[in-house]
């Protein structure tokens, strides 16, 4: 059928393996490697929660990023429509699946802003101001920090609006290979830095290094390690950008004959990579400079005891924290587009629209929604309680809803589907490669079949805060 045919030449693609890999590990490497793996890290006894991690990324990190990809390549189409074809009972699946990055979009490019306005910050030599304790909640308290918000997602639109190969791909393959330059650069800085502390004893980074792999177990109890292990659960479903169709979109646009097997081992080495390395440009340095006070809670690390720290490191750190914010906002960036694409790719299926049309909309939808997010901490300022016991702001709902509920969710459901009614089987033929084979096949069959559906239920659970902590 001539019209068939038509649609299958016109279906974008990435130009091959490395162009895939590069695109769907920027997708993976974002924020959160940046600043939650290192933070969750230190709160969780260091080196017991990368070993748990590194355990977790191999089995269940593996699981569903080979789950998702090969949805997308076999059905050529993105979570809606691929959903529906594997069973057209369960499109419904399909949709919430495309919600979760409608969700994260809202937000994604509101924390981007922020990142491109703390590299403007560092550009500009005004780096002590943001090292002073209350610079960042006046800058997001103020309407004008929406304007930096509305510019990242800007870029974004215009990247998606190039399309698949123009657009995404030849913008992860400059992006990538000069973040992880920048990352392994800081991370070997950061291991020679050495201050002498208010309490007169000398810090190295060396002995920072020590705090961050060397596991703590003092006090450990069956719960504590629970809740560890459930910590790194989500933290890799987040960092993996899966069960949120994203990968079954840029799987989609995957040629036959790249060997998925292979890819999916460097997507999973480059997001652990990437994150390990962001441990040791962060964990050092604030050990050095801050003492490990700094640590604490989300974006502050990030936007008050990082620039503190460079602050303290002097005109050294004014560099480093310049090339720091840099390597952020690439890592963001380049998230925010898969996050874009995943929603312009479904819209495009179900509408019928050409790309540059959609992205136009979208692009005008999603300027509103940055705008009205990031006022959430000015003239839209609410406090909402949430389910797992804590309040939040606009940001922090569409977060929470997104990734603490409809993830676990959905992953409940599509290891059901896949493991149960389409059979594990269907998914293990796509990732047979004809030069090579599925190394992993039975911990596959094993993990989609068993182990996740428990674990999922559990998860959700917890991260619902329906189960007691
Ligand atoms: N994986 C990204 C990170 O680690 C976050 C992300 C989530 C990106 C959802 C896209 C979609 O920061």
């Amino acid at each position: 059928n001539v019209k068939g045919a038509e649609k299958l030449k016109k279906k974008s693609s990435f130009s091959g393996q490395i162009g895939f890999v590069l695109a769907a590990a920027g997708s993976a490497v974002g924020v959160g490697n940046l600043w939650r793996f290192p933070y969750l890290v230190a709160r969780d006894g260091g080196g017991l929660f990368l070993i748990i991690y590194l355990v977790l990324v191999l089995t269940f990190g593996f699981t569903l990023l080979t789950t998702d990809i090969s949805i997308g390549r076999k059905t050529g189409q993105s979570a809606i429509r691929a959903y529906e074809s594997m069973r057209p009972g369960w499109k419904k699946l399909g949709f919430l699946t495309f919600m979760v990055p409608v969700l994260i979009m809202t937000y994604y490019a509101v924390i981007g802003g922020w990142i491109l306005k703390y590299f403007i910050v560092f550009l500009t030599g005004a780096s002590g101001d943001a090292a002073k304790d209350s610079y960042f909640t006046s800058f997001i308290t103020n309407t004008s920090s929406v304007w930096f918000g509305l510019i990242f997602m800007l870029v974004t639109a215009l990247i998606v609006y190039n399309g698949v190969e123009g657009g995404i791909e030849r913008c992860s393959k400059f992006i990538m290979p000069v973040l992880l330059i920048m990352v392994v650069c800081i991370a070997i800085f950061s291991l020679t830095l050495k201050s002498k502390g208010a309490d007169g004893v000398v810090r190295t980074g060396l002995d920072g290094l020590k705090v961050y792999i060397i596991p703590d177990v003092s006090g450990l109890t069956v719960s504590r390690f629970l809740q560890v292990t459930l910590d790194a659960m989500s933290q890799l479903f987040f960092s993996l950008s899966v069960s949120m169709g994203i990968m079954i979109t840029y799987g989609s646009y995957v040629k036959k004959d790249v060997d998925l097997n292979k890819s999916v081992a460097q997507i999973e080495v480059v997001d652990t990579v990437v994150a390990f390395l962001a441990g040791v440009m962060i964990i050092p340095a604030i050990y050095v400079f801050s003492g490990m006070d700094g640590m604490s809670a989300g974006p502050s690390l990030m936007f008050v005891a990082l620039p503190k720290t460079f602050y303290a490191m002097g005109t050294a750190g004014r560099v480093i924290g310049l090339v720091f914010f840099l390597l952020a906002a690439f890592a963001a960036l380049t998230s925010c587009i898969s996050v874009l694409e995943s929603i312009t790719a479904n819209c495009m299926e179900i509408f019928h629209t050409g790309r540059k049309k959609t992205t136009l909309v979208l692009g005008v939808i999603y300027l509103a929604a940055t705008a009205v997010i990031a006022l959430g901490y000015s003239l839209f300022y609410l406090e909402i309680p949430l389910p797992n016991g804590t309040t939040g702001q606009l940001l922090d709902i569409m977060d929470y809803i997104s990734n603490s509920f409809l993830m676990p969710f959905i992953t409940i459901f599509s290891t059901i589907l896949v493991g149960w009614l389409v059979k594990p089987q269907w998914i293990i033929e796509e990732m047979e490669h004809p030069n090579g084979k599925f190394s992993r096949k039975q911990l596959y069959i094993v993990m989609i079949k068993f182990v996740m559906p428990v674990i999922m239920v559990i998860l959700f659970l917890q991260s619902t805060g329906l189960l007691d902590r």
